[in-house]
């Protein structure tokens, strides 16, 4: 069992009913990095991160936490780890304050380090002025900030954030982004669950997509992009009448479905699916060769790199139905 290693599963599964809700996940997540664990409602996350957490048995295969089994030695995974999301553990008629003394508390701390780290974790999340109301009256964002605050008195090994800023508004999930890059620079691992494409992109070194219980795709975002086609292609004509022609010629030398645009002049193709970026740019040179050589002029032509969005919805495609 490698160390540098803070999560690491072979075929995990979970079955409810006939369901199989995680249907043999492997994940290897490195110590010190953001893991984004990608996927669409249903896919399997919340299920997934509450085996990792000790908090379900799974049916299937081993999970281990810095080496140690989530069934077999739950308590010592259970003392590195932390988990927030949509099971919280404050209490919303407590105040903020009084939510995180208690639970300071109950972690063991003294009263007054309980307090000591309450208003610090306080001030850090910019809650300060929030403390001294009752939990229930927080917005959205203060409510999952205090969340995360709870999550990490005990600053964990590794922590666990579900879904941290679904339903936020744009400000709110800012501010959560900074308090999860702020855990990590603290040296904690965190694995944490998304249904945002950006949040991905923004905060995860490494990310897993899985629908349905499986992971269909796994890498870095720069790997996940390139797994999924190197770009697409469009290029502007001078002369429209020449569209057919290029149409062929492009779809020949890029290997891709050609579209036509509105702009009668416009083409667009997606590069080949496994090529590499530099693959790509190679294609989509030869491509404008073979149309100069037959004197078909270009005004203008560009190779653009796809969206995490766009990897995502093409490996979605594949498992369900095409669109
Ligand atoms: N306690 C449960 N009992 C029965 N089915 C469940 C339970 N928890 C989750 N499921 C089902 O397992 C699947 C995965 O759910 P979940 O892990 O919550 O997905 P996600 O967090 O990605 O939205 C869904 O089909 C869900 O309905
Ligand atoms: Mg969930």
């Amino acid at each position: 069992m490698s160390t540098e290693l803070a999560i690491e599963t072979t075929g995990l599964v979970k079955v409810f009913g006939d369901n199989r809700a995680v249907d043999g996940i492997d994940l290897a997540v490195p110590t010190g990095t953001v893991y984004g664990v990608l996927g669409p409602n249903g896919a399997g996350k919340t299920t997934a991160v509450r085996m990792l957490a000790t908090l379900l048995r799974p049916d299937g295969g081993t999970a281990r936490v810095f080496g140690k089994d989530v069934v077999k030695e739950a308590d010592a995974v259970r003392s590195r780890v932390s988990l927030t999301g949509q099971y919280a553990s404050v209490d919303e008629d407590l105040t903020g304050v009084e939510n995180l003394v208690l639970l300071a508390r109950l972690l063991g701390h003294s009263k007054p380090a309980a307090r000591d780290r309450a208003a610090q974790l306080l001030e850090g999340f910019g809650l300060s002025e929030a403390a001294g109301r009752q939990v229930k009256n927080y917005s959205g964002g203060m409510r999952r900030r205090i969340d995360i605050a709870a999550s990490i008195l005990n600053t964990p090994d590794v922590l666990f954030l579900d879904e941290p800023t679904t339903g936020l508004d744009p400000r709110s999930r800012n501010q959560v982004w900074d308090i999860v890059r702020a855990v990590v620079a603290h040296g904690t691992t965190v694995l944490l669950t998304t249904q945002y494409l950006d949040e991905a992109d923004q905060l995860a070194s490494r990310v897993a997509v899985i629908d349905h219980g499986k992971v269909i795709a796994e890498g870095t975002k720069g790997e996940l992009k390139a797994s999924v086609g190197a770009g697409t292609v469009h290029v502007r004509l001078r002369d429209a009448g020449r569209r057919a022609e290029a149409q062929r010629v492009l779809a020949l030398a890029l290997n891709a479905e050609v579209q036509l645009e509105a702009d009668p002049v416009a083409l667009t193709a997606r590069v080949d699916g496994r090529s590499t970026e530099q693959g790509a740019a190679e294609q989509a040179g030869r491509a404008l060769a073979e149309l100069a050589r037959l004197g078909i002029t270009v005004d203008n032509f560009s190779l653009g790199q796809p969206s995490l969005d766009e990897v995502f919805l093409a490996l979605t495609d594949k498992k369900g139905v095409a669109a």
